[in-house]
């Protein structure tokens, strides 16, 4: 019988990856979710504590997938306490995906940002010429650099790392090295995910430059399917419109990086 993606899968872990102090990933089997599109995420139940939507991870093991979190707060946190042999409920995916260009292409990731976008460069084709930006706060918090490169060994490829205090690549932030890019080159797709402030800057820069640019929101979500409303962001939901949304809708976003909503549904700013 085909799957019900609105039923929840009970999942086991079967393997925990260290990526930094405060992020691991955890790999599980399950066919649909070694499978979704670039961009789409799961709502993913811990039990006893919460429903948290996570983008779906990419594994390099056949029929398998994974989820990488960062311990925030509880929910994250009792997320990232799990062990190998504990079970997850899971449930999707949901929402929309990137629309690949081919050719010259920019990645503009930050901490779990960089998950859908590990994704993404799974369908790059082997003639495209694919720069990776990678942002972190100081070098313990740098992940994903060697994945990239890996996955991009075939391909004409960069993949820079920025760190805001300059304890590893290049000083300041990831969106410098966006400006910079985008003065060299001109680029047939560009793709961020991350902390929103990234995602604003990136869009404007791409946005004045003409370039194609998409970024994928992150809003509160409780049901995951377009129900309840808490991802609204000005007249979209994140989780049923997006959560990838084009450089141009966004530039008639009023609340796209000035407000989001909190727990309560009440507007305030970033
Ligand atoms: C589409 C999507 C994909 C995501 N992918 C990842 C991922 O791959 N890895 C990862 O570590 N995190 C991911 N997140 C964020 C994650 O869902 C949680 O928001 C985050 O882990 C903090 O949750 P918490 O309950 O531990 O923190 P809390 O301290 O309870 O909350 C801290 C803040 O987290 C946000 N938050 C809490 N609950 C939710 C929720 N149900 N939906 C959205 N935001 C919430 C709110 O801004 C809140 O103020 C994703 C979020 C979305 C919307
Ligand atoms: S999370 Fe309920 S409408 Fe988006």
């Amino acid at each position: 019988m085909p799957r019900n993606f609105n039923h929840t899968t009970i999942c086991t872990i079967e393997k925990v990856v260290d990526e930094t102090p405060t992020v691991r990933t955890l790999v599980f089997s399950d066919e649909v979710m070694s499978n979704v599109l670039p961009g789409q995420f799961a709502m993913v139940w811990v039990p006893g504590i919460n429903e948290l939507p996570m983008s779906v991870m990419i594994s390099d093991e056949k029929g398998k997938a994974a989820f990488t979190v960062r311990k925030h707060g509880p929910s994250s946190t009792g997320l990232f306490n799990l062990g190998v042999g504990e079970q997850i409920g899971v449930r999707g995916p949901y929402g929309n995906s990137f629309d690949l260009k081919h050719g010259k292409i920019l990645l503009v990731g930050g901490g779990t940002g960089l998950v859908p976008l590990m994704r993404l460069l799974t369908f790059v084709e082997p003639s495209d010429d694919v720069t990776v930006l990678i942002g972190a706060k100081t070098k313990e918090e740098v992940f994903f650099e060697d994945l990239a490169n890996k996955l991009l060994e075939k391909n004409p490829h960069k993949v820079i790392v920025t760190t805001d205090d300059g304890s590893y690549g290049e000083k300041g932030f990831v969106t410098d090295m966006v400006e910079k890019s985008v003065n060299q080159t001109t680029f047939d797709g560009i793709y961020t995910c991350g902390p929103e402030i990234m995602m604003h800057k990136t869009v404007q820069i791409a946005n004045s430059k003409g370039m194609f640019v998409q970024a994928s929101l992150e809003r509160m979500m409780k049901c995951g399917v377009g129900i309840c409303g808490s991802c609204c962001v000005g007249e979209d939901l994140v989780c049923k419109d997006g959560t990838i949304f084009s450089g141009d809708h966004l530039s008639s976003n009023k609340e796209f990086g000035y407000f989001y909503r909190n727990k309560a549904g009440i507007l305030e700013k970033y």
